[in-house]
């Protein structure tokens, strides 16, 4: 028997016991003749304490032992002395008084410190010697609580009554709005496997399969620009309902998190419980972004009424355009530099805006660049909707609607991590509902889904489809937390014409159609029941209950953020004869 104990697991209550240990050295000390070794394994970290009455070959071996060396330690579990316990420790009241110590196997010296948090090296460095990375406390604690979280679901959903069933990796492209991972055929030359951007149109083929209330904890992959909330390879927990109606899945998946954020992190708080619902229309109002961050204030107020009259240059031409003047009162801002507020100019206009104008509000009265065209009852019209005050800093966009929305919702982020305005445990879920139902891509000047093309649309709606297909709005619905789209879902068109016609607004000829969703087109015609789901990002609600500012800390083996496997060295060249073998030549 390796051990009887785990490290992490001894107590003062263990006291007298005769243990055995295996585990990592996590730091060695010596003091006059006696060595000191903290052991860890994945449940925590224990004291060893090598007394200099053992047999003297043991005492060599112990002379060598370093850092990350794997031991098997045998002792006697004891309450330390008085005045030497270490409150920080969880075991932290007692130590192991070692009789044998093997070596199970020793280390070289690894390419950084397991055992602080500091001077850890470049991200690649880490993720080469991922192994190791993960050692680390942090990261332990990070793999811990994913799990937790996935057993969660997996239990909650069980006791609804979801059975998990697991969905083919290689098919077909499932269209989520990305480049596809292609799988080229040995059997069949020039034929191709998609890995599946989501199992969306599996799952929508269970629900025709009777199987009525489905989840998975499934792998995506998607081709796509990566970012800290975005891998190319990532987990969802997807979900499908069969009779149901929006609220019905919102219900389900709101219980699910609201029950589930004491048992795995008890030291958050919930924002809001029931979670505020807001329309697409209205969080972009308020809140300048479809992924709002609500546990702080600062919402775009409309002034236009106010400013219609501007003597402004920037406002006049702006109006005159048909656009609208927005802003946002940043708190105890007013004092800003003028470096800094060239810096947050440069930001306003990394989202489209021409120019800042700002108000910074002092004791002496109002300065900033536009101050001098205020007039007094428009200064005092502004101060009291927007409930300004000494010390506040006023900053105004004044541009079509879309992009003065979009810049001051970046520069209420902004604000929101220079004044260090949003609590950290707190977890502000909502859910945003109502979505148009299609986006205008400028670039191909083209109608795309915004969900995607199994969403449902108002039924209501379906005669603007022809005229107005800007105004259609559809069945889809985002959760949302601390500024990040969490989840997505909607009810699903489950009527073929419906779907014909959606592909063929979408700009795809009848052969397209046939060539890529004649499957769904077909099920369909069986008897496909009504339903709906939803697919929460597991990856990025990890994230954000382990206070990480990216997934890739919570992920076991993440590519980089170039998309690379540093550790393995994945893509990597193939053999000749693979390549063959796949009727793959490069020109
Ligand atoms: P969607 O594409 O919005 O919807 O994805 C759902 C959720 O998955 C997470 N997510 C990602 N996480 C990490 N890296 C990525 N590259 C990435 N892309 C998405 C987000 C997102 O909210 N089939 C639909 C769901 C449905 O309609 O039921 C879908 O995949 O948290």
């Amino acid at each position: 028997m390796y051990r009887t104990h785990l490290c992490g697991e001894l107590r003062a209550s263990h006291a007298g016991q005769t243990v055995t240990l295996a585990g990592w050295v996590n730091r060695r000390r010596d003091h006059g003749g006696v060595a000191f070794f903290d052991l860890r394994d994945r449940a925590g970290i224990v004291q060893v304490t090598i007394n200099p009455d053992l047999p003297t070959e043991m005492l060599d071996l112990v002379a060598d032992v370093r850092n990350e060396w794997v031991l098997q330690i045998e002792g006697v579990a004891q309450k330390r002395p008085e005045g030497m316990e270490n409150p920080k420790m969880e075991t932290g009241e007692v130590e192991v008084i070692a009789r044998n110590v093997i070596v199970l196997n020793p280390s070289r010296t690894p390419p950084f410190m397991v055992n602080t948090d500091n001077d850890l090296p470049d991200e690649n460095m880490r993720l080469k010697y991922r192994y190791i990375d993960l050692r680390r406390e942090r990261l332990t604690r990070n793999m811990v609580l994913r799990h937790k979280i996935v057993k969660y679901m997996r239990d909650y959903l069980d006791e609804k009554g979801f059975i998990e069933i697991e969905t083919p990796i290689m098919f077909k492209a499932t269209p989520e709005g990305a480049r596809d991972y292609l799988v080229p055929s040995r059997i069949y030359p020039g034929q191709f496997y998609a890995l599946p951007q989501s199992p969306q149109q599996l799952k929508q083929l269970l629900m025709v399969a009777g199987m009525d209330r489905y989840f998975q904890i499934a792998r995506c992959f998607r081709d796509e620009d990566l970012r800290g909330d975005r891998q190319p390879e990532f987990t969802q927990l997807d979900l499908e309902m069969s009779f149901v109606q929006r609220d019905d899945v919102l219900d389900l998946v709101e219980g699910l998190f609201t029950a589930m954020l004491p048992e795995v992190a008890p030291h958050k708080k919930l924002f809001s419980s029931p979670w505020p619902k807001f329309s697409y229309k209205e969080v972009l109002e308020r809140f300048g972004t479809d992924k709002p961050d609500l546990r702080f204030g600062m919402e775009l107020i409309d002034v236009t009424d106010i400013l219609a009259k501007s003597e402004f240059k920037v406002f006049q031409s702006a109006l005159e355009a048909g656009g609208v003047i927005k802003c946002i009162v940043a708190p105890k801002s007013a004092e800003m530099s003028r470096k800094e507020l060239d810096a947050l100019t440069e930001v306003a206009k990394s989202f489209g805006a021409k120019g800042m104008p700002y108000l910074a509000v002092t004791a002496e009265g109002v300065k900033g660049s536009a101050a001098k065209f205020f007039k007094e009852e428009e200064l005092a019209a502004l101060k009291e909707k927007t409930g300004t005050g000494v010390g506040d800093l006023i900053v105004f966009a004044s541009d079509a609607r879309a992009i003065a929305n979009k810049t001051l919702g970046g520069l209420r982020l902004w604000f929101r991590d220079k004044l260090d305005l949003a609590d950290k445990n707190m977890m502000a879920f909502a859910w945003v509902v109502d979505f148009p139902f299609f986006a205008f891509n400028e670039e191909t000047q083209t109608w795309e889904s915004e969900h995607h093309p199994f969403t449902m649309p108002k039924m209501e709606d379906l005669p603007k489809f022809d005229t107005d297909p800007g105004a259609v709005l559809s069945d889809a619905y985002d959760m949302v937390c601390n500024g990040y789209e969490t989840a997505s879902g909607s009810i699903r068109i489950h009527r073929r014409d419906i779907q014909m016609k959606m592909f063929q607004l979408l700009g795809l000829s009848d052969e397209d159609i046939q060539k890529k969703f004649g499957h769904m087109l077909e099920a369909f015609e069986y008897g496909a029941p009504p339903h709906g789901g939803m697919a929460p990002g597991i990856d990025r609600l990890v994230m954000l209950l382990a206070d990480e500012p990216n997934i890739r800390e919570v992920i076991a083996f993440p590519k980089n953020q170039n998309g690379r496997d540093v550790m393995a060295d994945a893509p990597s060249e193939v053999e000749p004869k693979q390549l063959k073998e796949l009727h793959i030549k490069f020109s």
